[in-house]
């Protein structure tokens, strides 16, 4: 398995991997426009060649960034590639000198694996409401948010 920031043409297979869970109503839907768009944020973890797992960091301010749209193909599930893709962002932003890192979440068992704690959700700045806009979900939000410091984090 190798994770690596991603390349243009990755954009195809992360869209993909994005689709199937946003179908399935566990992540919010972009366009493949927006994921050649937003390639810089990303990473991915491939193996035997495929991409099967993705997540992007973006920032939201000065010390803080938000992971978004992390997905791993069913197929590649529970071998710790969720985990190694949160690593990699927590390096990211350790090298970008962000000091939290957060994101909303239906997995939320997955992030306090991963060293992240459950806060309430309006503790969060108002600015990372900005996507909410694009959400079906609107005032029936059911996702959980998860926050934790840099620098607890592993290095990978
Ligand atoms: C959540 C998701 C990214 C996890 O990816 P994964 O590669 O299967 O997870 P890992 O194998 O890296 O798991 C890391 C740890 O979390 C645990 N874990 C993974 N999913 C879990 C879950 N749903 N509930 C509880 N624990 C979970 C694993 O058992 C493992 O524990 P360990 O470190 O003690 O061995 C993946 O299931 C997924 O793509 N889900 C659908 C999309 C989604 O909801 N993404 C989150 C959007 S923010």
């Amino acid at each position: 398995m190798t994770i690596r920031k991603a390349k243009i043409s990755d954009a195809e297979g992360i869209h993909k991997l994005i689709r199937h869970y946003a179908e399935l109503d566990r992540m919010l839907f972009r366009s493949l426009s927006r994921v050649y768009e937003d390639i810089m944020s990303f990473v991915v973890a491939e193996q035997e060649g495929v991409i099967a797992g993705c997540g992007a960091l973006s920032v939201v301010s000065k010390d803080l960034a938000e992971i978004k749209s992390l997905a791993v193909n069913k197929r590649y599930a529970g071998k710790g590639l969720g985990k190694a893709i949160v690593q990699k962002h927590m390096q990211i932003a350790s090298e970008l000198g962000i000091k939290k890192v957060f994101a909303l979440t239906l997995e939320e068992d997955f992030f306090l694996k991963c060293g992240f704690e459950t806060v309430e959700k309006g503790r969060l700045p108002m600015k990372v409401w900005s996507d909410c806009a694009n959400c079906p979900k609107q005032e029936h939000c059911d996702e959980i948010a998860v926050v934790t410091s840099v620098e607890k984090c592993p290095k990978t």
